[in-house]
């Protein structure tokens, strides 16, 4: 492989690699409830540009995420969030439009919210699972960077889920 160079231009994000995009219909169980008024509209919710780049150790595969603003009842717009299948492995994570939630855990118990906006870098170690939410009136945009074999268990979520769920409730933002 070669260098190569991509535009960052938001207005028209094409990174040449996998564009994945994921609506409301696809991703409805990761809610703590269902919402009819999406469901004839069926929304994106989120969608992620990822480079050209082989799923091969020594690689680094980087993304722009875009993570609408919305809700599904009082619950925000957020992505499946996962861990990495190489759970040793880690990722970065830069705020370039927007506030968002990245929350963080371990296997083992721990937890941790980390704040996402522009200009603001999160880094998310090692064995430590990952998932964004929009909490704000417009997209969430972030720039991540990790290692290209980490590959992604989204299974272990989908079955035990995240220990904390984030809630818009009388124009606040609640955590529980
Ligand atoms: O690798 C990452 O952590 C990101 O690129 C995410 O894949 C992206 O933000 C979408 O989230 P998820 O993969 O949990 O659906
Ligand atoms: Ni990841």
């Amino acid at each position: 492989m070669r260098p190569f160079t991509v535009s960052m231009n938001l207005d028209n994000i094409n990174f040449n690699g996998n564009h994945i995009v994921r609506r409301y219909e696809d991703i409805k169980s990761i809610f703590k409830s269902t919402d009819i008024s999406l469901e004839g509209k069926n929304p994106v919710i989120y969608e992620v540009f990822e480079s050209p780049v082989p799923e091969q150790q020594g690689h680094l595969i980087f993304l722009v995420t875009i993570l609408y603003p919305g809700k599904v009842n009082e619950e925000f717009f957020m992505t499946k969030g996962h861990y990495h299948t190489v759970e040793n492995t880690a990722e970065v994570y830069l705020g370039i439009k927007g506030k968002g939630l990245i929350l963080c855990q371990t296997k083992s118990g721990d937890f941790e919210v980390a704040e996402i906006s522009e200009n603001r870098v999160v880094y998310i170690p090692p064995f430590w699972a990952h998932r964004a939410v929009n909490i704000f009136d417009e997209p969430l945009i972030f720039f991540g960077i990790y290692p290209a074999h980490a590959g992604h268990d989204y299974e272990t979520i989908a079955q035990s889920g995240f220990v904390k769920r984030v809630f818009s409730k009388n124009g606040r933002v609640v955590i529980e």
